[in-house]
């Protein structure tokens, strides 16, 4: 035992998973090892703010939360501590001193790379000692395999596809299903390949329109007359700009419009057909994680604590073959991972006679 104060903080859009991370941190550095954990509210706003919104975590409190989406703690992408607001006042020193006055020793900061960004910046400029643990459900960050979220993210959506799947053939329709990814497509490429879609159209392979139509047309002389089409949501056709995700989420409203309806339209201009469209939207975000995600948070959650006891700080942990391993937040920062469109995962796709579009 010995006696330590940490805190912990969310940062991001959420992602299934978030609380299992947290419990795991709490089990074993205060539940083991004898730490004092404070949750840190809503990101990095709750040290900028005075007083600070932190509270105490302990093992009784975060029992339950294994199966629960979202985050306790809350969470924000509206809180950069070195332009806050909209006048973007730097309120970096203010962080360092609340860390500072609540004695913790460093932070675990729990989000994507824009978050991992902040808190490398806070220690490198403002001298705060932070560790982090990667989490977005687009799966995009190179120096893991895997993001706890994702596959959570792609079972929503693959049940999405199935559920489609039966009125699609039912009406003789053509269903297009828009899911998330920011600029990576791994969401509609693994839920297209589980579910079965026909057509699978990706922001790393821009598509022709008329390879989807014929793809449709295909499927129609064969007695097909239904077309399942997955569709990311930063999509876009060949020498098109893409339709950016904050086109469609921009300001928390979602707006009619994105690369689903817009492809829609597009087959409706060029062929009879019956077609409809859904955006899935944070339906993938919410609710509880699949058991693949509620483990991969726990291992995070407990090699975290091991880079404290180690004090390498600075790094982050990911899971690399198999293994959780730390690695330093710069590096995992540097690296984005967009589909391969060359890759097994599109080869393998093509191999079964989905159409990419191009
Ligand atoms: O990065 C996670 C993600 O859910 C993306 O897949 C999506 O494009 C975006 O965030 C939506 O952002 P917001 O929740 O701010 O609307």
């Amino acid at each position: 035992m010995s006696s330590r104060r940490i805190g912990i903080l969310t940062g991001g859009g959420d992602a299934p998973g978030l609380n299992a991370v947290i419990r795991a941190v709490v089990r074993h550095g205060g539940g083991q090892l004898g730490w004092e954990i404070y949750g840190v509210e809503d990101s990095f706003n709750g040290l900028m703010e005075t007083p600070c919104r932190v509270r105490e975590l302990n093992v009784q409190n975060v029992t339950g939360i294994l199966p629960r989406g979202g985050t306790i703690l809350g969470t924000t992408n509206k809180g950069d501590p070195f332009a806050y607001g909209p006048d973007k006042v730097d309120l970096s020193e203010r962080v360092a001193k609340s860390v500072e006055a609540l004695s913790l020793e460093g932070l675990v900061v729990i989000g994507g790379d824009g978050t991992q960004a902040l808190g490398l910046r806070l220690m490198e400029e403002r001298g705060v000692n932070v560790v982090g643990v990667p989490k977005t459900i687009d799966n995009d960050i190179d120096a893991t395999d895997y993001t706890f979220g994702f596959q959570s993210a792609v079972s929503v959506a693959t049940e999405a596809l199935d559920r489609l799947h039966t009125t699609a053939e039912s009406h003789a329709r053509v269903m297009v299903l828009q899911v998330m990814g920011r600029d990576a497509g791994h969401i509609a490429l693994h839920a297209g390949l589980a579910g079965g879609a026909h057509c699978i159209v990706l922001p790393e392979i821009p598509y022709d329109i008329d390879r989807i139509c014929q793809k449709i047309e295909r499927r129609r002389a064969l007695g097909k007359l239904y077309t399942l089409i997955v569709v990311a949501d930063s999509a876009r056709a060949i020498g098109k700009d893409p339709e950016s995700y904050q086109e469609v989420y921009g300001k928390g409203l979602v707006r009619a419009g994105g690369p689903g309806p817009t492809l829609a339209h597009q087959l409706a201009e060029r062929m009879e057909i019956d077609i409809r469209v859904t955006v899935l939207g944070h339906l993938q975000r919410g609710g509880s994680p699949i058991p693949f995600d509620r483990i991969l948070a726990t291992r995070l959650g407990v090699e975290v604590v091991g880079l404290i006891e180690e004090a390498r700080w600075g790094e982050i942990v990911v899971l690399q073959n198999q293994e959780i391993v730390g690695i330093p937040i710069r590096e995992s920062i540097a690296c984005y991972r967009g589909v391969d469109p060359d890759g097994q995962m599109v080869k393998t796709a093509r191999a079964v006679g989905i159409e990419f579009g191009g």
